[in-house]
C-alpha cells in the first residue's frame, strides 16, 4: 500500500486526502504548524499548499524528501493581476521544484481539478479526472492507482515537460471561474 503525507489541511489537502483514503491508501495529514517538527516517512508527499509556501517547506523538510515522490498541485498565479503565471515562460513550478529536489521524483497532479470536484467526484456529468505529469513512470503509476482506487479517474498526461501545459490549463480554469463563466464546482472534464 502506498503511503502518503499531505502537507496542508485546507480545501485541496482535505479533498485529496479523502480520495486517497477512500482508495485504501495510508494518509497522514501535516498541518502548517506541524511541518517544522515533522519526521516524514511515507512514500509520497503531496504539497497541498500555496505556491508561495513551497520555499518554506523545502527549507523545513527538503532533506527528508530525497528518495520520495513529491506531488506538486500548485497553480503559480500572479494573484495581484490574475493575468499571468509567476514561473518563467516555457517552464513550470513543477520543473523548478524537480530541479531543486534532484533526489525526489516530482509529479504534477490535481492542479486542473477544483477541490469541490474531487469531493463530488464529478464535473458536470463526467467523472472527475486527475491529470498526472512527471518523468518517473513508476511514481505516476502508483499515484494513478491510488487515485482511481479512490473512485475518480486519473490519466498519465506525459513527462515533466507537460506540467507547463497543466499549469496553463489550471490558470485558464481559474480565470474562467473568477470571472463567473463557470462555477467553482465545475471545470474542465475529460471524455474518453
Ligand atoms: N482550491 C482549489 O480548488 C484548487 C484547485 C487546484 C489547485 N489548487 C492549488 O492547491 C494549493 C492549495 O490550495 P487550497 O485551496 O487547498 O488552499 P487553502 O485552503 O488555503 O489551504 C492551504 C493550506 O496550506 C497551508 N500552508 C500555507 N502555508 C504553509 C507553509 N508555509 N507550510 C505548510 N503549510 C502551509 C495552510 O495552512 P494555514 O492556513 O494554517 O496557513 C492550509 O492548510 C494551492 O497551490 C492552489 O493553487 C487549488
Amino acid at each position: 500500500m502506498t503511503t502518503y503525507t499531505i502537507i496542508g489541511t485546507g480545501n485541496m489537502g482535505t479533498a485529496i486526502g479523502n480520495v486517497l483514503a477512500a482508495g485504501g491508501a495510508d494518509v497522514t495529514h501535516l498541518a502548517h504548524a506541524e511541518v517544522g517538527n515533522a519526521t516524514i516517512s511515507t512514500d509520497v508527499v503531496v504539497l497541498a499548499v500555496p505556491y508561495s509556501a513551497v520555499d518554506e517547506i523545502i527549507a523545513a523538510v527538503g532533506d527528508q524528501l530525497a528518495g520520495k515522490t513529491v506531488v506538486d498541485i500548485t497553480n503559480p498565479l500572479n494573484f495581484e493581476t490574475f493575468d499571468s503565471l509567476v514561473v518563467p515562460e516555457g517552464s513550470s513550478a513543477t520543473a523548478q521544484l524537480q530541479a531543486r529536489l534532484p533526489k525526489s521524483s516530482v509529479l504534477k497532479a490535481f492542479n486542473t481539478n477544483f477541490a469541490a470536484t474531487l469531493s463530488s467526484k464529478t464535473v458536470g456529468d463526467a467523472t472527475t479526472t486527475v491529470l498526472v505529469a512527471g518523468d518517473d513512470a513508476s511514481a505516476k503509476v502508483a499515484l494513478i492507482e491510488s487515485i482511481t482506487a479512490g473512485g475518480i479517474g486519473a490519466i498519465d498526461a506525459g513527462s515533466l515537460a507537460r506540467a507547463h501545459e497543466l499549469e496553463a490549463m489550471g490558470f485558464l480554469q481559474l480565470t474562467l471561474a473568477a470571472n463567473e463563466h463557470i462555477g467553482w464546482t465545475a471545470g474542465f472534464a475529460v471524455a474518453k
